[in-house]
């Protein structure tokens, strides 16, 4: 990670952090998919959940920026973007393994990982080819935001099965880290103007129409064919509400966040976090000795 100045723009966002492709592995326990988190199998399948959305999300993500990538006129950006695709790459790849760990224990994580790949695949075939790029930017900001939270909130993962919690970790730092990459080549290639402004701020609206009905109805799935869930009964269910919108509220803390994003002049650096990457050499090292001691 190395911080630069953008000299091209005089805006308030000029802490630029330069991303950088890391290749871990977890490999996380197969005994533990179904409970390896501290709070229990319903936020269990809560994250699993969301983790089945990753392989196909990022499939788009990657997409979306390499059909841009030649057009990038400044080299430090075109030089992020490459890392970015490179990062969302090894998430994907590392996602895929965990998610076949569900597959493994019985849970529908084929069905709801297709689910995934055909609604994008209509997205993608029925937009014009800036649409994926502004659902990226839009989703981004989820990713930075729910990875900001977790990082300032190390007690929603601690206590966890670590390597799970590790992995996550490393997913949430890597998001903070890369999350301007998307926006950056989305104004730097498309545009910044009242029209860029609509399409973003229409597909934010659009994104997070589909994107929270499809986590809740996975989650809501995954927990149906878990049998430590059923027996947990409706006080699972109020756990994972606890955890999201309730006393812990890790998704409703994001909202006054979130709606920065509609303002005209939003960028993703305007919050500057970039402070809480300083752990990534540590989680690095941590993840290759795991690996390297598991396996
Ligand atoms: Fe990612
Ligand atoms: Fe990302």
């Amino acid at each position: 990670m190395s911080t630069t100045t953008d000299k091209t723009s005089a805006r308030d966002h000029d802490v630029q952090v330069m991303p950088e492709r890391r290749d871990l592995h977890f490999l996380p326990p197969a005994d533990r998919i179904s409970d390896w988190h501290v709070a229990g199998p319903n936020v269990t399948q809560f994250m699993n959940a969301l983790s089945l959305l990753f392989p196909a999300g990022e499939r788009m993500f990657i997409d979306a920026v390499r059909a841009y990538r030649d057009d990038i006129p400044d080299p430090d950006l075109k030089k992020a973007a490459t890392a970015f695709i490179g990062q969302e790459a090894m998430h994907s790849r590392e996602h895929i393994e965990y998610n076949e760990l569900m597959a493994q224990a019985g849970l529908p994580a084929h069905k709801l990982d297709k689910f995934v790949w055909d609604l994008l695949d209509v997205i993608k075939k029925n937009t014009p080819k800036s649409t994926p790029l502004a659902a990226t930017i839009a989703l981004e900001h989820y990713t930075a935001l729910m990875g900001d939270m977790l990082l300032r909130h190390p007690e929603q993962l601690a206590g966890s099965q670590e390597d799970y919690e590790r992995m996550w970790r490393w997913h949430a730092l890597e998001e903070v880290e890369h999350k301007a990459v998307a926006y950056d080549v989305y104004e730097k290639c498309i545009g910044r103007g009242p029209r860029n402004w609509l399409e973003r701020s229409g597909a934010m609206i659009v994104a997070t129409g589909i994107f929270w009905p499809v986590v809740f109805s996975f989650y809501w799935q995954m927990s149906r064919a878990d049998p430590k869930c059923r027996a947990e009964g409706w006080r699972g269910h109020l756990k994972v509400l606890d955890f999201t919108v309730g006393r812990q509220g890790y998704l409703r803390r994001l909202v006054p966040e979130f709606l920065g994003y509609f303002k005209y002049s939003f960028h993703p650096w305007q919050q500057n976090n970039a402070h809480l990457l300083a752990e990534l050499d540590a989680l690095v090292d941590d993840a290759e000795t795991a690996y390297a001691t598991h396996h």
